[in-house]
């Protein structure tokens, strides 16, 4: 299956995930990042809060992309405010995915992916969205069956 990694990471563990991905199935990585940067963890966290508050959606400052010609797009990002982070969701919006497989994974402090699948399946209308996996201290015991059930899957 020809497979792509798209992910964002603020301090490196969905790109740990995402390098992991990559390497098992021999996929490329795209990284999408924020047009105006976070900064550090007080200043996001308020930022994310202030987004939240007046329901605004930040920019993605990478390129929109066509992903139609891929089989299956593993789509990482951590979990913010529970949920997608806003520019990432800008992404995937005004990307093509059509009817691709899409499937979302995310690490977090602690929350599930629950509402974060939710809105992948919004904003990617038409796309197959299935295996979603949150990787957090309490699900990381999880993690390797969550890779061997996608490799039995996708490769
Ligand atoms: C702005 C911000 C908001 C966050 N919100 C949540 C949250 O709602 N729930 C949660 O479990 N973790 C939350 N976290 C923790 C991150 O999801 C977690 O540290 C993640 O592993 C970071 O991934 P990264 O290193 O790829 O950026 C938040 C972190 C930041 C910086």
């Amino acid at each position: 299956m020809k497979i792509i990694i798209v992910y964002t990471s603020k301090t490196g563990t969905t790109e740990r995930i995402a390098r992991e991905l990559s390497r098992r199935f021999s996929a490329e990585m795209i990284k999408v990042e924020p047009k105006v940067p976070y900064g550090g963890f007080v200043a996001a966290v308020a930022r994310v809060a202030k987004e939240k508050a007046r329901n605004e959606q930040a920019a993605c400052g990478t390129p929109y992309r066509d992903f139609s010609g891929y089989d299956a797009v593993f789509v990482g990002f951590p979990l913010w405010a529970g949920d997608v982070p806003t520019y990432m969701q800008d992404f995937l919006q005004n990307s093509i995915l059509g009817g691709t497989i899409v499937v979302p994974f995310a690490s977090s402090a602690f929350e599930g992916i629950g509402r974060a699948e939710k809105t992948v399946k919004m904003i990617c209308p038409g796309a197959k969205v299935e295996n979603p996996f949150a990787s957090n201290p309490r699900t990381v015991n999880r993690f390797p069956a969550w890779l061997t059930h996608l490799e039995k899957q996708y490769r």
